[in-house]
């Protein structure tokens, strides 16, 4: 579960980037978190993931409480989190299944179980038959699916993904949040990023809408159909 209290983030430069958030995710929760440029989408999702710290409140995920976290329970609590970044940020030398199997090796993963799991993942996302290929082989879209297989791959119960179709064209992105839907589906908590309006309207899904560091709507389809 992934609780804000209250929570309060002022940047060093002195931009009260949230004023206040309160927002509960549950297991197995899927929530499109939307709001204009600037309006503090980014810096809620790093607090997730102890980019960075709240000024003030509290953030609590999967039993950790950001605010005060060790860093040597760091690694423990990433582990529980799949992180999609927008850029992909794969490892261009690498293959694929490559990119794959390093992800799971920092973790500690044993072959065995780095081969079954890598399958499993590949599949998932419809990659099946790219695993031998480099980034620059494959498609932006497939490129994006690798950054939800590498996410997956750790079986994580959280997948966060901020704007993970802001580089591809509509179908891909629907095809994108379809199988962010079937993750989620087979049990995986997913928060999700957007821009992307007509997307978010195509689901039936929890809608979170932010302006100016503060939420100002929270519920099914909420946000953008108001604004018809
Ligand atoms: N490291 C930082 N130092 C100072 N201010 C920051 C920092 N990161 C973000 N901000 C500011 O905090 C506010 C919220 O930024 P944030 O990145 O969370 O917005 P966002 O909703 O993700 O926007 P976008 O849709 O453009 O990605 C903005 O005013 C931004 O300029
Ligand atoms: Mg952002």
């Amino acid at each position: 579960m992934i609780k804000l209290i209250d929570v309060q983030k002022e940047y060093e430069n002195g931009t009260k980037a949230l004023k206040g958030v309160n927002m509960t995710i549950e297991d197995g929760d899927f929530v499109f978190l939307v709001g204009p440029s600037g309006s503090g989408k980014s810096t809620i999702i790093k607090l997730i993931t102890g980019e960075v710290k709240p000024s003030d409140g509290r953030v609590m995920v999967n039993g950790y409480n950001m605010g005060d976290i060790n860093h040597k329970q760091i690694p423990a609590m990433r582990r529980t989190l799949g992180v999609v970044f927008q850029d992909f940020r794969l490892i261009q030398k690498k293959t694929i299944y490559d990119n794959l199997t390093f992800a799971m090796r920092t973790v500690g993963s044993r072959p065995s179980t780095i081969r079954r799991r890598i399958t499993y993942v590949l599949n998932l996302v419809g990659l099946g038959d790219k695993a031998n290929q480099f980034p620059d082989q494959i498609s932006g879209g497939e490129q994006q699916r690798v950054a939800i297989a590498r996410a997956l791959v750790n079986n994580p119960s959280v997948i966060i993904a901020d704007e993970p179709t802001g580089n591809l064209d509509p179908r891909r992105s629907l095809e994108i949040m379809k199988l962010l839907e079937e993750i989620n589906r087979l049990g995986t908590t997913v928060l999700v990023v957007t821009h992307e309006k007509d997307l978010v309207n195509r689901f039936d899904k929890r809608v979170v809408a932010i302006e100016n560091g503060r939420i100002i709507s929270d519920g099914a389809g909420g946000y953008y159909n108001n604004e018809r």
